[in-house]
């Protein structure tokens, strides 16, 4: 009974480590992306372009400016001065003037609350959403990572224009299926890839650091703790060797 008991313990400690390589290794075959939110930089640029760009449509209820402003080291005024829309104080959340029903009549869909986004989505597939948007033969904006997406690709002027490139591949049962098989560029923008790919990087360690705004002390505090950890268990460990020499 004890042996069974083993056996199902190690079962399922094996078990967790699989799924846990399998969850970090997962994606879907997106690109992985590395996010650094300690990297104060990526996030003040990333904040610009989400500002610039993506604030027209999405609101990010739950962010307030002034906590972006502390998070990224900067004082009220510079806040005032890069971010803040006119009408707006600094205290507020960043929220938009479009409605939910002008947004569906405009675009066909609303445009989500980007808040969280960084932890819905993740950073791989947000990196692949934002650079495989591609024109379709009748001129229209389509994305191969959300196929007939209701969003335009705003960022367009700077990656440039490119189309979807497919190859026909067997099925296997007699069929023949349209594979996506890489993107051209029909007309470039006013980056390069590396720098389009930079913005985008810039753009989506922003993203996720909104999804968690603590998780810049989270984790500058974390290697303290795990620090503490050691050495705690270090003193226990003596205090025990005092306690039982005795009896020992
Ligand atoms: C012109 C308005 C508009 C702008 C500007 C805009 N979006 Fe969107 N976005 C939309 C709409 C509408 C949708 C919903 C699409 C759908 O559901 O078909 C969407 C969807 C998304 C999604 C997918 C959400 C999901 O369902 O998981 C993400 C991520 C996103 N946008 C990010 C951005 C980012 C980042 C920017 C700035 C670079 C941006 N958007 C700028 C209109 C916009």
């Amino acid at each position: 009974m004890t042996r069974l008991i083993k056996n199902n313990v190690l079962f399922a400690a094996l078990l967790m480590l699989f799924s846990a390589t399998v969850a970090a290794s997962g994606g879907g075959g997106l690109k992985q992306v590395n996010v650094n939110v300690q990297d104060t930089g990526a996030l003040q640029r990333g904040a610009v372009e989400f500002v610039n760009n993506c604030l027209s449509c999405h609101a990010a209820a739950y962010m307030r400016y002034s906590r972006l402003g502390q998070d990224l080291g900067l004082s009220d005024d510079q806040v005032r001065e890069s971010f803040l829309p006119a009408n707006a104080k600094i205290g507020d959340t960043m929220t938009v003037s479009m409605s939910d029903d002008e947004a569906k009549a405009w675009f066909g869909n609303k445009a989500p609350d980007l808040s969280v986004i960084g932890r819905a989505r993740g950073a791989n597939w947000l990196y692949a959403y934002l650079t495989s948007f591609y024109q379709d033969d009748s001129g229209q904006w389509n994305n191969t990572v959300f196929p007939d997406v209701a969003m335009p690709h705003v960022l367009w002027n700077l990656q440039g224009i490119q189309k979807a490139v497919y190859h026909e591949e067997d099925d296997g049962y007699g069929g023949v299926h349209n594979v996506f098989s890489h993107f051209e560029m029909t007309s470039p923008g006013t980056q390069s890839v590396e720098e389009y790919e930079q913005t985008v990087h810039d753009l989506v360690t922003y993203l996720v650091y909104m999804g968690e705004p603590a998780r810049i002390q989270r984790e500058s505090i974390g290697v303290w703790v795990l620090l503490f950890l050691v050495l705690f268990t270090f003193v226990a460990y003596l205090l025990k060797v005092e306690y039982w020499k005795d009896i020992h």
